[in-house]
């Protein structure tokens, strides 16, 4: 059995329908379950459920879906159930080549929870994605409305991952032998500007999209409404100081799953409806 926690998110959804099909016994965890969604096969189950890890012997690990000074516990908790393997989902920014300011709050979250997960003594593997392709949703509202997004750093460059690449890495780290230990850096095939980004969603909806540049200071009330402000002022100001070198593409996702990391016009063309295609 393996434990999907955030089990109705981007990576989180793909990683429990890949393992339902696959024909694992997999247990997804959502504050509702009645409205997951998810496939049959799959059991749903609540954060709080007594029997969260009964039968489990692997986890996959959402931070949104544990808040930090709660995860040794639950880490404990799985460990006396069984488990014996954490598949965690991290960030790039640990780690990261090149100066990454320590006090930065992505970076403390993730560094804390990848200790916190060394601590537990269960064997672990690290996922370490840089920006997901989802990130692009903020700009959907906008462009179901009209034919130009407003935002911050046309052309910043990221090198976006589709959220099944990163599930797909995650089903094999979960499933095959050989993953204990490592720290999977995880990036999309190449470099786009966000600008680019927007064309490309235009393309897959048969539209010309325009991105309009405003500033750093007007995009910070707007950007990611569900992120913490110092964490979206922190992401404006990493964006300003490195955002526009180009970033790193690795070839993690080729080398684990056998099949290259989607471009982000693929992307676009999965998530049509997203934007009222
Ligand atoms: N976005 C990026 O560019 C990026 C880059 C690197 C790393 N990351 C990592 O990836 C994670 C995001 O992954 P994702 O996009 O798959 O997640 P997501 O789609 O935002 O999903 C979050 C899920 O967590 C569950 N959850 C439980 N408790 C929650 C709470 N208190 N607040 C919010 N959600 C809660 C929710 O499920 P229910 O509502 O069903 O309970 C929700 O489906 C980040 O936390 C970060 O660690 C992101």
């Amino acid at each position: 059995m393996i434990v999907v926690t955030g089990g109705t998110g981007n990576v989180g959804r793909a990683l429990t329908v890949r393992l339902a099909e696959a024909g694992e016994a997999v247990r997804a965890v959502s504050r509702r379950p009645e409205k997951a969604g998810l496939p049959e096969k799959a059991e749903v189950v609540r954060p709080d459920a007594d029997d969260l890890f009964a039968g489990a012997s692997k986890l996959f690990l959402h931070l949104q879906a544990v808040p930090g000074d709660e995860l040794p516990a639950l880490l404990g908790r799985a460990e006396a159930a069984g488990v014996r393997h954490v598949v965690m989902l991290s960030s790039g920014i640990v780690g990261a080549p090149g100066d990454v300011d320590e006090s930065h709050p992505i970076h403390v979250w993730h560094a804390q929870a990848e200790q916190a997960v060394r601590d537990s003594g269960l064997a672990w593997t690290f996922l370490r994605p840089n920006a997901f392709a989802v990130n692009a949703l903020q700009w959907a509202g906008q462009i179901r409305a009209g034919d130009s997004v407003r935002g911050p750093f046309a052309g910043a460059l990221s090198a976006p991952i589709h959220e099944d690449d990163i599930a797909a890495v995650a089903e094999r780290a979960l499933l095959d032998p050989g993953h204990e230990g490592a720290a999977h850096r995880l990036t999309g095939p190449g470099a786009t500007s966000n600008a680019e980004q927007v064309a490309a969603i235009g393309r897959a909806l048969g539209r010309e999209l325009t991105f309009v540049e405003v500033s750093a200071r007007e995009a910070e009330e707007t950007l990611f409404p569900g992120m913490p402000r110092d964490m979206v002022r922190a992401v404006l100001k990493s964006t300003a100081e490195h955002g526009f070198a180009p970033p790193e593409v690795t070839d993690t996702v080729e080398r684990v799953t056998g099949r290259p990391a989607r471009a982000f016009a693929e992307w676009a063309e999965d998530h049509r409806a997203d934007f009222g295609g």
